[in-house]
């Protein structure tokens, strides 16, 4: 087995990531609530297969996407010269690819649940830039979290469509990614929630 290459402020399973403020029966209650089910986990997993060769070509288009809306773009800005930092953009790609193959693997475990959090906070002014130290725009407002769900998993049907798989087939992985970018989106709020309402 070839070890891979360490993505520079991947910090998923080590002690830097602090424990979920929310326990994985709680996180089993949100699963019931978006109908994510074991069914569900086995049809992320058929998309790993489906998808690990196409991680750059993935990245292109949800990169192309938030490279063509300034309002998007924005939050990769550098505070001191208002032009987008370069290794800011590609260093997230790098571990935005991971993650990709995260979120297909269907191990939601305690460990996955505590990175949850960890990029809810690097999304929001609590953590974001400190990863990569960069001095870019602090913070990501709430309602453009949601709002991508969007785009991200409906650009992603064509590239469970390209390895010949049934549209019910493709269907059912497509739904799977979309209840698990949802139940994401909503670990990730943690921290534009007042304390108490989450
Ligand atoms: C469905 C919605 C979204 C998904 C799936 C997503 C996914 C990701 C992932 C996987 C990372 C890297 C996490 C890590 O460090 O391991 C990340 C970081 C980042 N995302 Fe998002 N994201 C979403 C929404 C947004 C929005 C709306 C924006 C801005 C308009 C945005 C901008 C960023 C930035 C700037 C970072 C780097 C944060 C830092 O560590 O400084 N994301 N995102």
């Amino acid at each position: 087995m070839s070890a891979t290459p360490a993505i520079p402020g991947y910090t998923y399973g080590t002690a830097a990531v602090p424990r979920a403020p929310m326990s994985l029966d709680e996180f089993d209650l949100l699963k019931k609530t978006v109908l994510f089910t074991n069914d569900d986990v086995k049809a992320l997993q058929q998309s790993r297969a489906v998808l690990q060769s196409q991680v750059e070509p993935i990245l292109d288009v949800w990169y192309g996407f938030v490279g063509s809306n300034p309002h998007l773009v924005q939050s990769f800005i550098r505070v001191a010269d208002g032009q987008p930092d370069m290794d800011y953009l590609g260093a997230v790609r790098k571990r935005f690819g991971q993650w990709i193959l995260d979120t297909a693997s269907g191990q939601y475990d305690q460990v996955w649940l505590d990175y949850q959090f960890e990029i809810g906070r690097r999304h929001h002014r609590l953590g974001k830039n400190t990863t990569d130290k960069v001095a870019a725009a602090p913070h990501i407002s709430f309602r453009y979290l949601p709002a991508l769900l969007y785009p991200v998993t409906a650009t992603l049907r064509p590239f469970l469509e390209k390895q010949g798989h049934s549209p019910a087939e493709v269907t059912t992985m497509h739904q799977a990614w979309i209840k698990s970018v949802l139940l994401q989106v909503i670990l990730w709020s943690h921290p534009y929630v007042k304390a108490g309402e989450f």
